[in-house]
């Protein structure tokens, strides 16, 4: 009887093994696919995490979309800890204010109607703490500072009124009003563990290296096709809110977006920005875009049209001009084509030839 049995009990054995083996492999495959999808990033492998290198391990560390800055780079204050200031309050007002603009201070602020609809966030992400995101980690620690851009010098409210009439194509904040005090006073806290004069690494928008060739509008197009144009939309207006309190995606040409006189239309900003930010998802870890289709989709957005400034006053010493400062006059033979779009590497020799 025993020896009948045999091999169906072996057969059955096997089965059973077999389909435990294949639940275990759907799970582990639905729980990559939960992991990704919801924006976190897969522990390079081999790596040792990050997070337990760094010395504020103990504190509750805020991650952008599961990405820690490397160990050197800045990272915020942890959350938790704003309610030790004797400005709390001031402190999340200005948090709120960055990360939801639109809602206060937008075409329909409920506090003030004077920009376009944007929120910082959308270029400075998650509320200015984000590693090479265009955060504000170096702002306490460098500012007030002499900007070549106004050739004067630009305490924290003057630079983040650049960025009202600019960026949000709208109009200066007052000053001594309590959301501009509120706006300072959080990105003081967000700085106060950077020594005076310091920029820490992570900081701002990574320096993506000169290309060869110009930036090619043609060769962006498709780029944006391909890996924008799904959130963007085809016409670059992005997506309202259903309420109209801001963007689900934000726009990136035409009358709702950052106007000729914002740092995004300087092709290295826009490229920079991009190549460790987008599409939404990639992070200086996981970038998405080569070099080469980070400036050319940068070459063909800010080849579209957008709202103009008055940037005459501008740049009082040319001299001082970025190389990607897209206007003339210019302090070197090279024309406004070349400054726009590259290539970039001679006009950056011949100023060194010139500096000597
Ligand atoms: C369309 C994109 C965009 C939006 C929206 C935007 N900014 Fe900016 N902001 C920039 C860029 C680009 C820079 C320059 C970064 C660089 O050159 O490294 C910048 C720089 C700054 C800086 C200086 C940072 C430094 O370290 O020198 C501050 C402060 C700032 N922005 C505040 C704001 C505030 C406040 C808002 C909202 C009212 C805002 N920005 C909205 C793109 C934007
Ligand atoms: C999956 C959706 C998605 C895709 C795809 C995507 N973006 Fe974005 N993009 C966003 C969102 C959302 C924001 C605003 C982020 C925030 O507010 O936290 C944004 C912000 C931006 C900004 C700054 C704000 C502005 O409107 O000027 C730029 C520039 C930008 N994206 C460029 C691109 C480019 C170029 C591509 C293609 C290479 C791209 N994006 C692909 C969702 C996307």
């Amino acid at each position: 009887m025993k020896d009948i049995f045999q091999p169906f009990v072996k057969l059955l054995t096997l089965m059973v093994g077999l389909l435990v083996s294949i639940t275990l492999l759907t799970a582990l495959v639905i729980g990559i696919v939960i992991v990704v999808s919801s924006g976190g990033s897969l522990p390079p492998l081999g790596e040792k995490p990050v997070a337990t290198t760094l010395s504020t391990s103990t504190a509750v560390v805020d991650t952008y979309r599961g990405v820690v800055p490397k160990e050197g780079m800045w990272i915020a204050p942890a959350w938790n800890t704003v309610d030790q200031e004797p400005n709390a309050d001031a402190i999340k007002y200005g948090r709120e204010l960055i990360a939801n603009t639109s809602e206060y201070l937008g075409p329909n602020g409920k506090v003030k109607k004077l920009s376009n609809g944007m929120n910082c966030q959308n270029c400075h992400l998650n509320a200015g703490t984000a590693p090479l995101g265009n955060n504000y980690g170096a702002v306490a620690s460098t500012y007030p500072k002499v900007r070549a851009r106004s050739g004067q010098s630009e305490d924290i409210p003057k630079r983040i009124n650049d960025c009202f009439e600019r960026s949000l194509n709208g109009k200066a904040l007052e000053v001594n009003s309590k959301e501009m005090v509120a706006m300072v006073a959080y990105m003081e806290w967000l700085g106060k563990d950077v020594p005076k004069g310091e920029t820490p690494k992570g900081v701002g928008i990574y320096e993506l290296p000169f290309m060869e060739r110009a930036a090619d509008p043609i060769k962006g197009k498709s780029v944006y096709a391909q890996q924008c144009q799904s959130c963007h939309m085809e016409d670059g207006q992005g997506m309202m809110k259903p309420d109209k309190t801001g963007y689900v995606y934000p726009p990136l040409w035409g009358d709702h977006s950052y106007n000729d006189g914002a740092g995004l239309f300087r092709m290295s900003r826009f490229a920079g920005y991009v190549k460790t930010n987008m599409p939404l998802g990639a992070t200086f870890e996981r970038p998405l875009l080569t070099d080469e289709q980070a400036w050319d989709v940068a070459a063909y957005i800010n080849s579209l049209p957008r709202p103009k400034k008055d940037i005459t006053k501008d740049w009082p010493d040319i001299s001082k001009k970025p190389i990607d400062h897209p206007f003339g006059p210019f302090s070197d033979e090279f024309p406004e084509e070349q400054h726009k779009f590259g290539p970039f590497k001679p006009i950056k020799e011949a100023r060194q030839q010139a500096a000597k």
